[in-house]
């Protein structure tokens, strides 16, 4: 059992993790003063991955080559990247008590961290069908997709069932995703929601129709306005079949679930403030202890530009949180300040030769432009969202980076219009031009 003494402790490995060491390294830290502390096996890497790339039947990604801070453009931070920079990476190491009085993190192993300041970066976990008692939910080749041994697992599990029947539970980010790549290893896939539509908290009926027809043109039968209310096993307590609430079974050997995440918190419950189900901090990511800092999926913050306050579980927010974070803490041992965070929200998808951005708020009127023909050879359309006579939203399929760097211009200007109809008679022509 150890007792190790930092300045700074990283609590979480992931996004924004690896970030905020990239951010510590650019303001320099000294040998020593900086421990980043994670429970998986492997350095800070670029999640998004998981469901796309890593799971390519040919071509596909692995480690190092998206290890963060790749993502954004930046230098590749592998196990090497940190000794070189004086960092300690604490890899397969789970914090299960966190004192924040007595400023000490204590290890699964019994190890103690001290440190002067902490930031958590804890990100999420899956919401498990086991969790609502689902019966057979915990029969095997049932996966969840979180981190890279749960990829591996899935991975394994579709060499072992060549041109297996997997069903896709969800109908949110991982259930399409996943129901693409699962299409592309060559799997029959059916992918079953209980919403009217995909993607319900983001997309409109019309923008779900065009993904709708595009998978099921790819050859996925898509399941709506049900869930999955058990499963039964063979004998040896491997999935075999998937029973709907509406009466239906399905034949399936591969099941992957994604029904939502859960910011992890609960090693602070009862010593810092939470709001909307995370860690409640201010403009510069500290939390209701001044020597505590909270960023990426665990944090709820001021959002500016909606005078709100909210939780955002998406890649772009967990780098620019980390980065916004420790700049903020490195400028007050200064006694300096920096700008309040200023975000405007970005979410993005990836699936077959689709590519989809989003930029600002989902609130309001909608417009639909473009062709969202899903048999066309190459649609290419979008939507914006307006309130109060402007826009405030934008989404693109299949955009030039210069037309979705116009819509985030878009987004966040929050021009006015003058009428539903001639935004869409302009469509992407409004943003482009402005
Ligand atoms: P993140 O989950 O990245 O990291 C948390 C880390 O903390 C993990 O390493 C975990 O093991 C560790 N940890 C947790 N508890 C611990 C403990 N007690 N002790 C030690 N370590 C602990 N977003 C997007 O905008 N575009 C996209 O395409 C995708 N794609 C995508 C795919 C998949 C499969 C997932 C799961 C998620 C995405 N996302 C995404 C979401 C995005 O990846 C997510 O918002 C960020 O990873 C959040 O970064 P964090 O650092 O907050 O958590
Ligand atoms: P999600 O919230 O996007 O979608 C959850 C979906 O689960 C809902 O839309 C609904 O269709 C479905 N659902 C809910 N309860 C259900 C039930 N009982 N039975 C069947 N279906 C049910 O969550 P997710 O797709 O699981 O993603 C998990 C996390 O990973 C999120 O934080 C997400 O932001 C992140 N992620 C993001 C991306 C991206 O930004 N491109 C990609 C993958 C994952």
């Amino acid at each position: 059992m150890t007792v190790k003494d930092f300045k700074y402790v990283i609590a979480g490995g992931g996004v924004a993790a690896g970030y905020a060491a990239k951010e510590f390294a650019k303001q320099g830290v000294k040998p020593g003063e900086l421990a980043v502390i994670s429970k998986e096996a492997v350095a800070p890497y670029e999640r998004p991955a998981l469901s796309k790339a890593y799971l390519f039947p040919e071509g596909f990604a692995r480690l190092p080559g998206f290890h963060v801070c790749v993502g954004s453009g930046g230098e590749r931070q592998p196990p090497e990247w940190y000794k070189e920079n004086g960092i300690e990476l604490i890899l397969s190491t789970e914090i299960v008590k966190a004192d924040l009085a007595g400023k000490t993190l204590t290890s699964a192993a019994g190890d103690t961290f001290k440190y002067q300041t902490l930031i958590i970066a804890t990100g999420s976990s899956v919401i498990r069908l086991t969790d609502f008692g689902v019966q057979g939910a915990d029969s095997k080749n049932i996966f969840y997709l979180r981190e890279i041994d749960d990829a591996d697992k899935l991975v394994d599990a579709i060499k072992a069932k060549k041109n297996g029947k997997c069903v896709i539970v969800g109908g949110g980010y991982i259930g399409l995703e996943i129901s693409a790549v699962m299409k592309m290893n060559n799997v029959d896939v059916t992918t079953v929601y209980p919403e009217p539509w995909c993607m319900p908290r983001l997309f409109t009926a019309e923008l779900a129709a065009f993904y709708e027809g595009y998978y099921s043109n790819k050859g996925i039968n898509i399941i709506k306005g049900t869930v999955a209310a058990g499963f039964t096993a063979d004998a040896n307590g491997d999935v075999k079949e998937v029973k709907l609430k509406d009466g239906r079974v399905l034949e399936a050997n591969i099941v992957v679930v994604g029904v939502g995440a859960r910011p992890l918190i609960n090693l602070f419950k009862g010593q810092l403030q939470e709001e909307k189900g995370g860690i409640k901090t201010d403009g510069f990511f500290k939390t209701s202890n001044p020597d505590v800092y909270a960023v990426g999926d665990v944090a709820t913050f001021p959002l500016k530009l909606y005078s709100e306050i909210r939780r955002v579980e998406h890649v772009d927010h967990a780098r620019k949180s980390a980065e916004q974070a420790v700049k903020a803490l490195k400028a007050s041992e200064k006694g300096k300040s920096i700008e309040e965070y200023d975000y405007l929200p970005y979410f993005y998808s990836r699936s077959f030769d689709l590519s989809w951005q989003f930029y600002g708020d989902n609130v309001g009127e909608t417009v639909i432009f473009g062709d969202n023909n899903p048999a066309a050879p190459k649609a290419k359309f979008g939507t914006y969202w307006t309130k109060d006579g402007k826009v405030v939203g934008a989404f693109l399929e299949s955009g030039t980076p210069e037309e979705n760097k116009a819509i985030a211009k878009v987004a966040r200007a929050q021009p006015p219009v003058e009428s539903l109809e001639k935004l869409k008679a302009e469509g992407l022509t409004f943003a482009t031009k402005f």
